[in-house]
């Protein structure tokens, strides 16, 4: 992909899962990348088995000194910052039962932290020739989900938020988008117990057209497509990445039309 080789990306929650993926992909493509997480072991060793430059630094989101060190490591070892990908989480959350400071956990780490970064980064970012910014949301911004409040609250404000840095941020030339992952299978999965793999691709293949989960290969082939020279003039937008999970409706996978109904009452 155009565009990638030489840039500098930060890359939140680099140290696992998707971001794991994601950190991956800008170093195959010839980026300079800075993972920073909370996983300290997982981070330093990803960054220690990238053949190209890649820095790991210890960084909770819920704290301004740990937002600021990943921006300094940027610009002190790379001399600049092209991308942010916002990529941390924290699943958290016990719906109805969620008190005050779980809501306010969620939030810190899954948007405030995020928000604060790109405005710690953005005199760097507008500096750049191709600024972009990539959020997380997830297909759980559009549903209700029992048992999850949180989570999902903070998705749907991710996404509002990646419009309103779009429309202000674009000024400076800095593209601002999201991705919108459904199920996304990670190594965990693969090197877990065999019927908690069964049980998970099963649903999997149901709740997706594309009858089954997606790779964190796939959503950050999306990201970098988002902060390439391909996407200059994508800002303010959410792509999903989903398998059609979102554009599916209740009746699943099921063809349920009238006139099969009606066929089928005849035969009874
Ligand atoms: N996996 C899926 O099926 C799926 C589906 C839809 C959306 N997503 C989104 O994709 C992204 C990655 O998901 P994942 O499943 O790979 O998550 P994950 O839990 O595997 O990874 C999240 C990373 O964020 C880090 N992190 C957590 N709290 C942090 C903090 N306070 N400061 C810094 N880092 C912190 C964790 O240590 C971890 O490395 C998330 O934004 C998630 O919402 C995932």
């Amino acid at each position: 992909m155009e565009g990638i080789a030489g840039k500098v990306a930060i890359v939140t929650g680099g140290a696992s899962g998707i971001g794991a993926g994601v950190a991956r992909a800008f170093a195959a493509a010839g980026a300079k990348v800075v993972i920073g997480d909370i996983l300290e072991e997982a981070g330093a060793a990803l960054a220690a088995e990238s053949e190209s430059d890649c820095r790991f630094v210890a960084a909770d989101l819920r704290r301004e000194v740990d937002i600021g060190k990943l921006v300094d490591t940027a610009v002190q070892a790379f001399g600049g910052i092209d991308f942010i990908v916002c990529v941390a989480c924290t699943y958290a959350d016990r719906g109805v039962e969620s008190g005050r400071a779980e809501w306010m956990n969620g939030f810190d780490v899954n948007l405030f932290g995020h928000i604060m970064l790109v405005q710690r980064a953005r005199p760097y970012l507008a500096r750049s020739s191709s600024p972009s910014v990539v959020n997380f949301s997830s297909g759980s911004a559009n549903f209700a989900l029992s048992g999850r409040w949180i989570y999902p609250a903070t998705k749907a404000a991710i996404e509002q938020v990646t419009r309103s840095q779009a429309m202000d941020l674009a000024a400076d030339g800095i593209r601002v988008n999201a991705v919108q992952p459904a199920w996304t299978a990670k190594a965990t999965l693969a090197s877990g117990p065999a019927e908690a793999r069964e049980r998970y691709n099963a649903l999997a293949g149901r709740l997706h057209m594309l009858r089954r989960a997606g790779s964190a290969s796939e959503v950050a082939d999306a990201v970098l497509f988002l902060c390439s020279s391909h996407a200059g003039f994508v800002t303010g937008s959410c792509l999903r990445v989903d398998g059609g999970h979102t554009a599916m409706g209740p009746q699943g996978l099921d063809r349920v039309l009238p006139t099969d109904l009606r066929a089928a009452g005849k035969a009874t």
